[in-house]
């Protein structure tokens, strides 16, 4: 695209600093269906740390742990608990794409530098984001393996089929309060986005709490990253719950795009995934609300999966509760019909649900 001074082809994997990456990794393949990928650990020469990499059609989910005591790793953990710390992004060129985004006021991570093994040769560089959150552009068209340079195939036999997630549809950023138009601003300015939808509070409050949100998306509309903010209510919002429990912004949720939402969806639960249920008062203004969509209404309803309708179509999505000990990280599972945007219509009966986990874990 013309004047895109970082053009972005996908998101090229998300890295997890967890407490222990051999069972995360097990969770990932049992319960969301991931595909063993590639290894890195003693074996291949690494003594502080291990990282275990899972693939499910074009989403690629990297888990390290460390392996001595106050490593920045270990650090990340004990102040944040298992929390995503890379989103990283694939690009053409990774040298152009730090100088562009540092020249423009981006905090550098680390300088480019390249990466070589018999499969060929990656760029990587990387710079800051919100929170201890970072980006690491990664270049690999002139790389033939199947990760990285210094990971080895990983081929257990353990291997549970996957749910049919295919994508990374979007992923969100908490940020603390007053702090989402810097954020906007820094996606717009460092890095070339552009605001998609803009919500106000009044858009997603309950009696009780709130939270504002903008969504910022690459020119080719690939990458989309909505940044939310807490807003006042009466009650303590879920951003405010996460800001607190996370000690600090983070990445809240990562959207996977399906093609079978309710295949998906009862595969996940066999496995174990539990997600928010909305009250099922939802279903009796949901015809009303969408129209007509090709999907049985029974199914729909049984599996608790939620549907918006916008101006070019509708979607069908659904919230995991957190994955973690702490009330952090989720997933959403999206199956897009048309719709672009994310679900704005369901946020009231979602945040009603969200109050009564949190209500049950005194967090409220
Ligand atoms: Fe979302």
């Amino acid at each position: 695209m013309q004047n895109d001074f970082l053009p972005i082809n996908g998101t090229d994997y998300v890295e997890f600093y967890v407490g222990n990456a051999r069972q995360a990794a097990h969770y990932y393949q049992s319960a969301f269906g991931f595909q063993p990928l590639a290894y890195a650990g003693l074996e291949t020469g690494l003594k502080d740390r291990t990282s275990y990499v899972l693939r499910q059609d074009k989403i690629t989910f990297v888990l390290t742990s460390s392996m001595v005591p106050g490593s920045m790793i270990s650090e990340h953990c004990k102040l944040h608990g298992d929390g995503i710390k890379v989103i990283a992004l694939w690009v053409d060129d990774a040298r152009k794409s730090y100088e562009e985004t540092v020249k423009r006021g981006a905090k550098s991570y680390f300088e480019p530098y390249a990466s070589s093994d018999e499969q060929g040769e990656v760029v990587l560089s990387g710079i800051h984001t919100y929170g201890d959150t970072v980006h690491i552009f990664v270049e690999r068209k002139n790389y033939k393996g199947a990760f990285l340079p210094g990971f080895t195939g990983w081929d257990p036999v353990y291997k549970p089929s996957s749910v049919g997630l295919r994508y990374a549809d979007h992923i969100v950023g908490n940020v603390g309060w007053g702090e989402m138009d810097t954020w906007v601003d820094f996606y717009h300015e460092v890095m070339g986005f552009n605001q998609l939808i803009s919500f106000d509070d009044n858009d997603i409050s309950t009696e009780y709490t709130a939270l504002m949100s903008k969504v910022m998306a690459s020119s080719n509309m690939y990458i989309k990253f909505p940044i939310n903010e807490p807003a006042k209510g009466l009650k303590k919002s879920q951003i405010e719950e996460y800001l607190d429990f996370y000690h600090g912004p983070g990445a809240q949720h990562v959207a996977m795009a399906t093609d079978n939402i309710i295949e998906t969806v009862i595969a996940l639960k066999s496995r174990g995934v539990e997600f928010l249920r909305v009250p099922d008062s939802y279903y009796d203004t949901l015809p009303d609300r969408v129209g007509k969509i090709d999907e049985a209404m029974a199914p729909i309803k049984e599996h608790g999966i939620l549907v918006d309708r916008d101006e070019e179509g509708y979607l069908l999505q659904i919230f995991s509760k957190p994955v973690e000990d702490r009330p952090t990280v989720f997933y959403e599972i999206i199956q897009r019909k048309g719709a672009k945007s994310f679900g704005k219509g369901n946020f009231k009966a979602l945040f009603e649900s969200i109050e009564l986990e949190q209500g049950r874990r005194g967090t409220l």
